[in-house]
């Protein structure tokens, strides 16, 4: 009888623990890497993941009330192009800011372990505000600088919604349109982006642009668990670390890959992914200010991914503000290895 039960133990732990050898780990498929504060990763399979989200989420739930999800906004405009107007969901925090919703509206959201003082904030900012009268709003999302990526990755779909609830705000007490309103978000903050595009109410958000949306705990097969291409009328994202911080697979209507999407050039010696993936808002912001990142169309994602997509330009730009209005599929993007990255107009 011993016997017996010793080894149906063994059994049960063989079948509960069977790991995953090295070379057959394939990021986002059957586990992730999630990476840590100091830049290395650990590799957790998809059931631990999926576990680990689990068990947080449960924890929060039972904590509710001292695990708030603090979201705050800060305005830019023309006006105040570079000190932020911290504003909130009153008539007073808005009628004595600059906001007018005469003009089109920018958030832009961070991502794990930034803030709004972030530099790609600056940059997006500097490029909107650039191009003429815009209300630009950064988002800070302060569980996003959890030491635990798991536990902001937890704090996502909140967060997304307290943007969803300003955006509702500004739309029904203050005239604003969700025809002139597009989000952008960078890693996490692409995900925040989708929950925040999930939650308005009175239609969807002109436009989304996910900047190499985080792969680490979302599956590819739960859209509505991360950001997806139904979360606005149109979703682009632009993928420069895919398979590593970032998705490979299309995530956007219009998924462009620079470079193939996977890493990046000027990015030597890359092996956090860090540098590549921080790309996306370099070129996001370039796009805005100059418009200068032509495109070859590709059948599918993989074409991208090997640079298969013929040498002839399609006319599509990657970031182009019309693309809202006419893009659909998967675009190759040739990139240089420093600034101006783009290939020109
Ligand atoms: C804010 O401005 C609106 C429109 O100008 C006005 O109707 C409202 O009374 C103002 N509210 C406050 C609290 O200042």
């Amino acid at each position: 009888m011993k016997v017996v039960i010793v080894l149906a133990i063994c059994a049960l732990t063989a079948v509960a623990a069977v790991p995953i050898p090295e070379d057959q780990r394939v990021n986002g498929e059957n586990g992730w890497y999630i990476p840590k504060v100091d830049g290395s990763s650990y590799w957790v399979s998809t059931e631990e993941g999926e576990q680990m989200l689990a068990d947080l989420e449960k924890k929060e739930e039972m904590e509710g009330r001292i695990l708030p999800v603090p979201v705050t906004f800060y305005l830019y405009t023309n006006k105040n192009p570079s000190k932020g107007q911290k504003i909130t969901e009153t008539a007073k925090s808005i009628n004595n800011s600059d906001f007018d919703a005469n003009n089109p509206t920018r958030f832009v959201i961070h991502g794990w372990t930034q803030s709004y003082t972030a530099g790609m904030n600056k940059d997006i900012r500097a490029a909107w505000l650039g191009r003429g009268k815009y209300n630009v709003i950064i988002v800070d999302w302060a569980r996003a600088r959890s030491v635990e990526y798991a536990s902001s990755v937890v704090a996502v779909p909140k967060a997304g919604q307290k943007v969803a609830s300003m955006i509702n705000y500004l739309v029904e007490k203050h005239g604003m349109s969700l025809e002139t309103t597009e989000v952008i978000g960078h890693s996490l903050g692409a995900h925040v982006a989708g929950f925040a595009g999930k939650n308005t109410k009175n239609g969807l958000l002109h436009a989304i642009v996910g900047l190499d949306p985080a792969l680490p705990l979302f599956s590819y097969n739960k859209p509505n668990k991360r950001l997806n291409s139904n979360d606005a009328q149109y979703v682009e994202s632009i993928q420069t670390n895919g398979g590593g911080l970032g998705f490979l697979k299309p995530i956007g209507k219009g998924a462009f890959y620079p470079n193939g999407g996977k890493s990046q050039p000027g990015c030597p010696l890359d092996v956090t992914g860090a540098c590549s993936h921080a790309r996306s808002c370099a070129y996001y912001a370039e796009s805005v200010a100059r418009d200068d990142f032509p495109s070859m169309r590709c059948g599918d994602y993989q074409e991208a991914v090997k640079d298969k997509c013929g040498s002839s330009y399609s006319g599509v730009k990657m970031g182009a503000v019309t693309n809202a209005y006419m893009v659909a599929g998967d675009f190759y993007v040739p990139v240089h290895s420093s600034a101006p990255y783009g290939f020109g107009a």
